[in-house]
Formats: structure tokens, sequence, C-alpha cells
């Protein structure tokens, strides 16, 4: 199986001193699989995340190869690489309001991701919308659709978005961070919902978080940044039974600290495996 996503030596540079963020990664993902990209805060996961998609700024110079489904995107016109966007790979912001459109109905932001891709008419458009708000579990989709941004909660306005990356049915989802912004209750659902989403979709995700614990109940792979490069990668496994970078060390060790209440023993990657949070 080629994989759908396959980075090489993925370098990115700012502004005219040509500052280096990112060193020269190097990754794949397969079809349909999930891969957490973990690291502290100014490591590179955003960039990297916006250099696939087409969407850094001005200022970026960005040098290697990313080839996705066979198709190399680094040297791209955006007008070569717009249509891709919403089709053939989405992402979803840890700020669902950088998503959204405060001046327009959500409703009809859906509906525009749908009809770009898509030769709809308006009213078949406007049902597939009302049944993807359905499907996201956003209830009365009717009042949803018509609603601003400003109208709706965090956690609504993130299904909203979720909704909008996923209409198109696209091979690849990148999220950043998504529930980061949210009240921690209602992270859980959305996590839960990206989860199921990303299943009925079929879709591969590129999973951005500084939380190995959540990562864990989404992600089969896991890729370690810091400071700009790929410290380790390897499946759950790997990485919770034999983390080889003291970073990553650090990062297990936390994570199965957090996961166990005062007197009970600390879980084994067994435990994520059996109890991966899946609804
Ligand atoms: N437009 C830009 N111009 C100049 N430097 C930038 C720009 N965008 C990002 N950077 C720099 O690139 C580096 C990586 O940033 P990035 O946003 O990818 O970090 P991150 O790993 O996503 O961090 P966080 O966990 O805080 O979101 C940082 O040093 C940042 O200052
Ligand atoms: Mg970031």
């Amino acid at each position: 199986m080629s994989p759908l996503l396959e980075v090489t030596d993925l370098r990115i540079l700012f502004g005219r001193s040509r500052r280096e963020v990112v060193h020269g990664v190097s990754f794949a993902l397969e079809p349909g699989q999930r891969l957490g990209l973990i690291g502290e805060s100014g490591s590179g996961k955003t960039v990297t995340a916006l250099a696939i998609m087409g969407l850094l700024a001005d200022n970026a110079y960005v040098s290697g190869s990313i080839r996705l489904a066979g198709r190399e995107l680094v040297g791209l016109r955006d007008r070569d690489l717009a249509p891709l966007r919403g089709d053939l790979m989405s992402m979803v912001f840890q700020e669902p309001m950088t998503a959204l459109d405060p001046t327009m109905p959500v409703g009809r932001q859906v509906a525009e991701v749908l009809l770009l891709h898509q030769n709809l008419g308006h009213g078949v458009a406007r049902g597939r919308v009302l049944e993807v708000l359905a499907e996201v579990g956003l209830e009365d989709p009717e009042r949803v659709a018509d609603a601003y941004p400003h109208a709706l909660s965090g956690g609504q306005r993130q299904r909203v978005v979720v909704a909008m990356a996923l209409i198109n049915r696209p091979d690849l989802v990148i999220c950043d961070e998504p529930t980061t912004a949210l009240d921690v209750t209602v992270q859980a659902t959305v996590l839960n919902l990206l989860d199921a989403e990303l299943d009925a979709v079929g879709a591969s995700c590129l999973f951005i978080s500084h939380d190995l614990a959540v990562v864990s109940q989404l992600c089969e792979r896991v890729l370690v940044m810091l400071d700009g490069d790929i410290v380790e990668q390897g499946t759950l496994a790997q990485i919770f039974n034999a983390p080889t970078h003291p970073y990553t060390r650090g990062l297990v060790a936390t994570a199965r600290l957090d996961a166990v209440a005062p007197g009970e023993r600390l879980p084994t990657v067994e435990d994520f495996y059996q109890h991966p949070g899946r609804p």
C-alpha cells in the first residue's frame, strides 16, 4: 500500500532572515491511519500542518516534498492547491472562529464548502447541510443552520467546523488541537464525535496535540516533535513501552500519572488499547 501522505525532508523558513523553524522532517501516513503529532509549544506542529494545506503565510519558504495521493504539493500554485482543500484534505483548527465567517449564517458556510466541490442545487445542498449538522450531534439543525457563529456555544461551533471539514469526505483531515479551546466536558464529546466521524468517512487523520493521553485515544501512531525536528516516531505501544528520547519519556510519565487516581496502579499500554475511549 502506498502512503496517502508522504512528507520528505520538509524544511520551513520564515522572513528575510530565513529563520529555519522546521529542520527537514520526514514521515508518512497510510490510508485510513491516524497519526498523532505531539510536541511542546513552538516545536513546529502547526506550521507543518499549514505547509501540507498550503496555508502558510507569504513570508514562509518551504522546501522538500509533500506528496498527497501521489501528487506533489510543494511548489504548487495556490489556484492548483485550493481545489484540493476541503475536498482531498481539510483542517479543523483549535479555535473554531478561525474557520467561521462571523458575518454569515453557519448553514450557508457549510453549504459553500459543499457547493465549491459538488454541483448541487441549493435545495439539495440545504438538505445535505441539515443532515450533516444532525450527524455531528447538533440538535435542531434548522435553527443552527440559520444562526450566526456568535450565537452558538464553543462546542456547537466546533461541531459545525467538524461538519465542514468532513462534508466532502476528504481523504485526509488535519486536526490542530481541535478541543483545546473547549471546556473539559465538551472536549470529550467532541473527541468522540471526531473519532466516529473519521471512521464513518474512512479518512486518515493527522492529529496535533500537546496531550499524549488525548492522542492515545484517537491515534495508532505518534510523531514527537521537538524544536523543529521529529525526535521519535512509532506505534502507541512503542511510544508507551519503550520511549527512547528523554522528552518522550517525560511525556509518557506525565500521561500515565494523569490517568491514575491516587492509590490506583499505573496503567499499562494494554489499558489504553482496551479502553481507548471510543464510544
Ligand atoms: N508567520 C510566521 N512568521 C514567523 N515565524 C513564525 C510564523 N508562524 C510560526 N512561526 C514560528 O514557527 C515556530 C513554530 O510555530 P508553530 O506555530 O508551528 O508551533 P506549534 O508547535 O504549533 O506550537 P503550539 O503548541 O503553541 O501551537 C515558532 O517559533 C513560531 O514563532
Ligand atoms: Mg500550534
